[in-house]
């Protein structure tokens, strides 16, 4: 979504295109597990914070819960038997613990967390919606041409209507390091 004022550039987290010292905030969710390097990410973002700079980076949360994480997990299985597995990079990390000291040992002072926390009401079909438009889920240089239509049957084949909202309950938690 744009954000007025902001520009944005891609690129990778463990070389980012931003002088040392030049980025007044951080802002980091659901990431790191997808980065093999996932301790030079870090050192990339504690390189770019100015003095005074804070990062706020959460690990993840589950999308979905319930029947809609049912219905997820019975999407990415089609599309597995049928050839199309996710991107199954993992990073080796524990935990927040195991991050937070990481961001220790690059200098960074602990601040605290933050928690987010609603009920977000979501209908089967933006569950499949979502499922079959994010590209980056899947592993790279696969045709994802037949998701829609994986995603159509896997719907049609719910007992949840389609078109009902489901109430998802989601709480959020952010580490918080502040750059000296
Ligand atoms: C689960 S998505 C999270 C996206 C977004 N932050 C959110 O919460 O919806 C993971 C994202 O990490 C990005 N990603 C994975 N490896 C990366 C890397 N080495 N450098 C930068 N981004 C990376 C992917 O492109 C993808 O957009």
């Amino acid at each position: 979504m744009p954000v007025p004022g902001s520009t944005f550039t891609k690129a990778s987290a463990t070389a980012l295109p931003h002088a040392s010292g030049s980025v007044a905030g951080v802002h980091i969710a659901r990431v790191l597990f997808h980065i093999a390097e996932w301790r030079s990410a870090l050192a990339e973002i504690a390189r770019v914070l100015a003095p005074g700079g804070r990062v706020c980076l959460s690990l993840g949360w589950p999308l979905y819960t319930g029947p809609l994480r049912e219905l997820s997990n019975a999407f990415y299985d089609r599309a597995s038997e049928a050839g199309l597995p996710r991107d199954d990079v993992r990073a080796d990390i524990s935990g927040p613990d195991q991050v937070a000291a990481a961001l220790t040992d690059l200098g960074l002072v602990a601040e605290d967390p933050i928690e987010v926390s609603g009920t977000l009401s979501i209908t089967p079909r933006e569950v499949i919606a979502d499922c079959v438009a994010v590209a980056d889920r899947w592993r790279p240089a696969q045709d994802l041409g037949s998701l829609p239509t994986l995603g159509a049957s896997v719907l049609a084949d719910s007992p949840l209507p389609a078109d009902t909202p489901v109430p998802q309950p989601r709480t959020v938690r952010y580490l918080v390091f502040r750059r000296r």
